[in-house]
């Protein structure tokens, strides 16, 4: 152990249903898959293991990302673990050879000794959805075999106009309370050097960085605003699990959009979207 002491929880854990109110839609969440993929793909080329037998992508998602570390490590044992049936449907209809291990399990129940040590532990863009992951953290890194690596990856942008507007309208809604109750907070997750004094409690061998995006996303003119289809798939979601009936809905997303269209202007038919995310790498001694 290092003198780093481990820093105690400081994201917001207020109570809220793990994956918000609303159901998570694969084939919306897909709609920007490239773009998505990018911030997997650099955090895992930072993951240094040649030959794991243990593989586990928490919070897997809709499991394409996830067949990607079985084609890297095809000796590996591969399981994804997500809470979303949803999600799992879509990753069991891509995985058609059954190379991945599909396991419905939230994350604050996940037992990860259960299965014997882990050599990868891989959790890209979900731990803004685990209230208490500061605290988890500690016991999935005891859960490594040695020089196991945990590597995992959270939005930085709660204060970009995408998160801020929605706070903004849902703030001015007659229904105020219960729409701010699910939705996206600065305080979700932790600051870099938070996730790096964690980690340096328990390896010094430890990378964390912060990359900002500038994601260009097509947008016909006549078209749906293309940062109001992002966080439809992910950030919006509470507030579409609140909002069911259709007018209501309707009246909400206008103005949002209204607003979008102003902060991310199309120009050209696409829209220039910077997204932050802070990455953090940190493999235990051999
Ligand atoms: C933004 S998606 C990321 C999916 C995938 N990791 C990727 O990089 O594309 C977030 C995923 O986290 C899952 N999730 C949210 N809260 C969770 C929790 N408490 N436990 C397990 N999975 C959770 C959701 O169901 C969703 O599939």
């Amino acid at each position: 152990m290092s003198t780093f002491d481990a820093t105690p929880p400081t994201v917001h854990e207020q109570e809220r249903p793990a994956s918000g109110d609303g159901r998570w839609d694969p084939a919306q969440y897909a709609v920007f898959g490239d773009h998505r993929g990018r911030p997997f793909h650099d955090l895992l080329a930072r993951v240094p293991s040649d030959s794991p037998e243990r593989v586990v992508d928490l919070g897997c998602g809709p499991g394409e990302l996830t067949l990607s570390l079985a084609d890297r490590w095809p000796s590996a044992h591969v399981v994804g673990i997500d809470s979303s049936p949803e999600m799992l449907a879509r990753a069991r209809e891509l995985d058609a050879t059954g190379r991945v291990d599909w396991v419905e399990a939230a994350a604050e129940s996940w037992d990860p000794s259960e299965s014997g040590p882990i050599d990868v532990l891989v959790t890209n863009a979900v731990l803004q959805w685990v209230p208490t992951h500061l605290r988890l953290l500690p016991r999935w890194l005891e859960a490594l075999a040695p020089a196991g690596v945990l590597a995992m990856q959270v939005p930085a942008n709660f204060d970009a106009p995408s998160h801020r507007i929605m706070r903004e309208v849902a703030a001015r809604h007659p229904r105020a309370d219960e729409l701010q109750d699910g939705l996206d907070r600065a305080d979700a997750v932790a600051r870099p050097e938070t996730y790096a004094a964690l980690l340096l409690a328990h390896t010094h061998d430890v990378d964390v960085w912060q990359t900002t995006y500038f994601h260009v996303l097509g947008a016909a003119p006549d078209g749906p605003h293309p940062v109001l289809e992002w966080v439809r798939g992910t950030g919006l979601r509470p507030v579409l699990g609140v909002l069911t009936d259709e007018t209501e809905r309707e009246a909400f997303l206008a103005t949002y959009e209204r607003e979008l269209e102003a902060a991310y202007p199309r120009r050209d038919g696409v829209v220039l979207f910077p997204f932050t995310r802070t990455f953090a790498v940190a493999q235990l001694p051999g």
